[in-house]
């Protein structure tokens, strides 16, 4: 096993179009050459389609943060995604989209999370319960109880519910059979390939979409009808379904309402299963860091009551979450379509192109980053990590359209990470070791493997 964590393989330099199309629908990571993550702006020029990537923080700052009216995101990948999102805030752009975030943003607002945190610690406790029924035995695909374990903080942050409940369960059930049907839920689909190709949307993956749809209707309908009775529990989905814009006084109507929630759960779960899966995997692979995470977690949290002061106590185990937020970024490439003629870097960016904005390349930009293939959690603390960190970090995107849940997430994240760690061991399984791929998120080809076994107390407490 080589120092450094697994990177996908790069393709050789030159291959033909056929080969390369085929690549890219397999996986976008290892259909690339290597010298991309050098560059500071690639084309992609085909007979199909043109696009250009982007790899140099001013680039992305004038696209994301400072013109984002001006690239909005490509109807490409509302087509990919519509038949589960229908008209949600991921996908929508301009006055729609505005008005979305207006009533979907003080939901997240920090003095929210403060609030749903007891929800996170009640869905931490019970992934704990299922892991300590079979720590100790056989490996476990940690990617699994990754997902299962976010789905939970979704459904209990959200609808008050655990992942039990039989509408919770049924969403989560139905949506691996929806990425079943969807060998395609690859980002490869929202990417301009051309229109002959076959298209993601078989009957089954439409059927599956709406049977989530269907229970999905469900929740909001019940909800709103306690939130007219004035029973409704105090949970983002009545924050949300109770916050009017500002500007029009308008609120969500029930089917708006349902393709925010099937965002919130897809966005919410996939990409928080993917960077905890990966942190638990690097932990295991670097010992020393996984007992500096232990002895964090065992001083900074109290068992005894759900203490929110805990999580800004907990550095060093959010130095790894954004290490592996970092290496393996959930959501590893999005695209953007010009609106108008662009000169980027001398060069011109014709109309309607397609902007390639890949978290997955910056983070490992090796003329901005030390070490940027490395597992290095003590880089944030560093002259470059800093600078890295503002300029050519963005896990979760950045600007106007920047992740509505990354405070969310990074405790969430931070939160299981360090309770997970603090209850168990963590180590490889010889002969396993997880080869990344794009799916829709960030995910090891074959899962990820981990030996679990109990631990009390840490090494270093001993
Ligand atoms: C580690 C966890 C997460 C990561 C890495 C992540 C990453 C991202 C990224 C990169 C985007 C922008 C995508 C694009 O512009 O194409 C995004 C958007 C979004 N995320 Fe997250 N996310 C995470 C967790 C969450 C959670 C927990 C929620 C909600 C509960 C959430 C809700 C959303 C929503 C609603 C959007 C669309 C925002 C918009 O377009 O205005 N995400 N996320």
């Amino acid at each position: 096993m080589s120092d450094l964590p697994p990177k996908p393989p790069a393709r050789p330099e030159r291959v033909s179009l056929l080969r390369y199309v085929r690549l890219f629908r397999q996986d976008i990571l290892s259909a690339q050459p290597a010298k991309l993550y050098r560059a500071w702006m690639a084309e992609f020029r085909t007979p199909f389609f043109h696009s250009y990537m982007i790899n140099q923080p001013e680039l992305v700052k004038t696209v994301l943060v400072e013109r984002p009216d001006d690239f909005p995101k490509s109807d490409r990948v509302r087509e990919g995604l519509e038949p589960l999102l229908g008209n949600s805030v991921f996908v929508t752009n301009g006055e729609v989209w505005k008005r979305q975030r207006r009533i979907i943003d003080p939901a997240f607002e920090g003095g929210r999370l403060r609030e749903v945190f007891p929800a996170m610690w009640d869905a931490t406790q019970a992934a704990i319960a299922r892991l300590s029924a079979r720590a100790g035995h056989a490996p476990i695909e940690i990617e699994a109880e990754t997902s299962h374990a976010a789905a939970d903080v979704i459904f209990r942050t959200l609808f008050s519910i655990p992942i039990e409940h039989e509408v919770a369960a049924a969403v989560f059930d139905e949506f691996r059979a929806y990425q079943r049907t969807q060998p395609l839920v690859n980002l490869a689909a929202f990417l301009p390939l051309p229109r002959w190709l076959p298209r993601p949307h078989r009957r089954s993956t439409r059927a599956s979409a709406e049977v989530i749809r269907g229970l999905i209707a469900r929740l909001t309908e019940d909800r709103q009808a306690e939130i007219a009775a004035g029973t409704a529990p105090d949970d983002l989905a009545t924050k949300i379904m109770t916050t009017t814009d500002p500007l029009t006084g308008e609120r969500f109507e029930a089917a708006e309402m349902v393709d925010q929630v099937a965002i919130f759960f897809l966005a919410g779960h996939e990409t928080s299963a993917s960077a905890l899966a990966w942190a638990l995997y690097l932990l295991a692979r670097y010992p020393e860091a996984q007992e500096r995470v232990a002895t964090e977690a065992v001083t900074a949290i109290d068992l005894e009551r759900e203490d929110f002061s805990a999580i800004s106590k907990l550095s060093f185990t959010r130095d790894v979450f954004r290490e592996a937020l970092r290496l393996y970024p959930p959501v590893p490439m999005m695209v953007r379509q010009a609106t108008q003629e662009e000169c980027f870097r001398d060069r011109v960016v014709r109309k309607a192109s397609q902007i390639v904005i890949s978290p997955w390349h910056l983070h490992r930009q090796p003329r901005l980053w030390d070490n940027p293939d490395g597992f290095d959690p003590d880089r944030w603390k560093t002259a470059n990590g800093k600078q890295c960190q503002r300029e050519a970090f963005i896990p979760f995107s950045a600007g106007a359209r920047v992740c509505t849940g990354a405070g969310f997430a990074m405790i969430e994240g931070v939160l299981l990470l360090a309770m997970l760690v603090r209850t168990f061991r963590i180590s490889p399984v010889e002969g396993r070791e997880p080869v990344p791929v794009a799916h829709l998120t960030v995910r090891a080809k074959d899962g990820i493997w981990l030996r679990l076994e109990p631990r009390q107390p840490p090494d270093s407490l001993r």
